[in-house]
């Protein structure tokens, strides 16, 4: 019977960096939802419904009692069942599964199901046997974190494989005998410390490799019908916006990587989801290290995100990504489960019960004839097959290809926005100083409509100042007046300054006998009254 992925989601709690009332997520337990919402006034709400949904105060037993338990108890069906956490880098993918607390309190996923599992096998003394192995793909190569030497960058990638059955397995890959949870726990521990963790902006341990814990349990008691049992616990890098986490150099190269392999990961889920006939899990070494527990295990998906507004964008992809992995219907393990019914041939018990001799010779041979179509068709399928894997790896470069293309498009994107932000600020600088200008402009302008007003009054001043003069110089000649006739009452000529700053008839200087000097008089244009 097919069973859908269970995909559950988990918001970790804020870091001490983060502000805990700027959150993007709002979960609600009772109907397994989680709306995100971004900063503009909770404008674009998204919800997304999964299996199961954690809340920030989640604890980690809470966890394993959703996920870890029911996986283990799948494993012991004899299925492939695997838990992998999924999520931007710094959501808690490690902490959740895999997370080693101080306390039994804080400890994730594995610690708890490999205590689970053991309480299991002793129970059953006898019963089991349980091997490991430990592998890690960082930058695209695969390795043993079981050998006890640290990869280098001149490390070969192991490869993998396919059995008869269709399971991928690794070649040559490290395996040994575990007996309780403290030998599980000390191998992890061993290649951990070999395992390829670094510093970088976002989290002072942020994983940069996915790895991956086997655990093999094997029947010993070999009359048994139920086939073995597998349970994986996956560690995913996470995803990371190379902008925001401003990794450079090896970083860079890493965070470039783990995105495309990401990318082909959500290929794949996509594929499956849409129950697509082509499901590209040869694109990567992690989607072809996962094909099994994608194909027809029992898989269970954890994903993580932070609870920030900075991670908005993350947050929805995260959640978009895990939606469609709900989608993906799994056939579970062993022979009877598997995807076709299995034929067994013509049942000759016919030949003895009901049919003639004749007729059951006609069946043998056309039986026969039969037989050998099929071996000629099987032939033409392993050619097809072989040519089909050859393009099926000129695929997968070339997916890889625009993985990566597409990555450095979205950076350059992004620098782009940036540039044109940028000089959207100084558009805006450029206008505020044209207002600025302008406003001076018109208060210059008003300057010198006052300043011509008051050249004009001068001007005016000036003419009438010449006409009172030339009227007293006629008066002299009329002998109307002897007032101007001796030249030392005559008013002195107004200094430059006076003629500029001041109106002459309002000069200090002494102007000799005053007049009064009168436009409006009936009788003559002017008239000086003598005072
Ligand atoms: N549920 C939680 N409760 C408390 N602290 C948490 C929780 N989840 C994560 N953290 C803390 O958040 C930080 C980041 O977590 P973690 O290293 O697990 O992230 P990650 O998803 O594995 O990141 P990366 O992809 O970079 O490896 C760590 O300091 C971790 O202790
Ligand atoms: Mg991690």
């Amino acid at each position: 019977m097919s069973k859908n992925v269970f995909v559950c989601a988990r918001v970790r709690p804020p870091l001490k960096d983060e502000d805990p009332n700027d959150t993007c997520v709002q979960i609600n337990e009772a109907d397994r939802t989680i709306a995100v919402r971004d900063r503009q006034g909770f404008a674009t709400d998204k919800q997304y419904s999964f299996s199961a949904v954690f809340p920030q105060k989640a604890s980690q037993r809470h966890i394993f009692e959703s996920v870890g338990r029911t996986a283990v108890e799948t494993a012991f069906e004899g299925h492939h069942s695997a838990i992998i956490a999924y999520g931007q880098t710094n959501s808690g993918k490690t902490y959740t599964l895999a997370n080693k607390g101080s306390t039994d309190k804080e400890d994730g996923l594995l610690q708890r199901c490999v205590k689970e599992l053991f309480e299991t096998v002793n129970k059953n003394p006898g019963l089991y046997r349980v091997t490991m192995s430990y592998t890690q793909i960082y930058n695209e190569v695969l390795s043993d974190l079981l050998t006890g030497e640290a990869p280098t960058s001149k490390t070969v990638s192991l490869t993998i494989r396919e059995d008869a059955e269709g399971n991928v397995f690794v070649p040559g890959l490290t395996t040994v005998d575990v007996c309780s949870a403290g030998d599980v726990t000390h191998y992890v521990d061993c290649g951990n410390k070999i395992r390829m963790v670094a510093l970088t902006n976002m989290n002072a341990e942020s994983s940069r490799s996915h790895v991956v814990v086997t655990l093999h349990l094997h029947r010993t008691n070999t009359a048994s019908a139920a086939p073995e049992g597998r349970l994986l616990l996956v560690d995913l890098a996470g995803s990371e916006r190379i902008k925001k986490s401003r990794v450079q150099g090896v970083r860079k190269q890493e965070a470039q990587c783990i995105n495309a392999s990401l990318a082909c990961l959500g290929n794949v889920v996509h594929a499956l989801a849409e129950g697509s006939p082509h499901v590209p899990y040869r694109d990567c070494k992690i989607t072809r290290l996962l094909q099994d527990a994608f194909k027809r295990g029992r898989t269970n998906l954890v994903v993580t995100v932070g609870p920030s507004s900075s991670d908005f964008h993350e947050t929805n992809s995260t959640l978009t990504f895990g939606m469609r992995a709900m989608k993906i219907k799994q056939l579970p393990m062993g022979r009877g489960s598997t995807d076709a019914p299995f034929e067994e041939g013509v049942d000759t018990s016919l030949c003895a019960s009901t049919a003639s001799a004749a007729e059951f010779s006609r069946l043998q041979s056309g039986n026969e004839e039969m037989a050998a179509r099929l071996r000629e068709e099987d032939d033409l399928i392993q050619h097809l097959g072989a040519a089909l894997r050859e393009a099926d790896d000129e695929i997968r470069v070339l997916h890889r290809e625009i993985a990566v293309s597409k990555a450095e498009a979205m950076d350059a994107a992004e620098a782009a926005r940036n540039q044109l932000l940028l000089h959207q600020d100084v558009v805006k600088q450029l206008l505020r100083d044209r207002e600025r200008d302008h406003t001076e402009l018109e208060a210059l302008k008003k300057h010198l409509q006052q300043l011509t007003a008051e050249r004009d009054g001068l001007l005016e001043a000036i003419q009438l100042d010449q006409i009172t003069k030339t009227t007293r110089s006629h008066t002299k000649t009329d002998g109307v007046s002897a007032a101007f006739v001796n030249k030392e009452n005559a008013p002195p000529r107004p200094s430059p300054n006076q003629k500029k700053n001041s109106h002459p008839m309002a000069s200090k200087a002494p102007l000799g006998p005053i007049v009064n000097l009168s436009l409006n008089s009936r009788n003559s244009p002017l008239q000086f009254i003598e005072l």
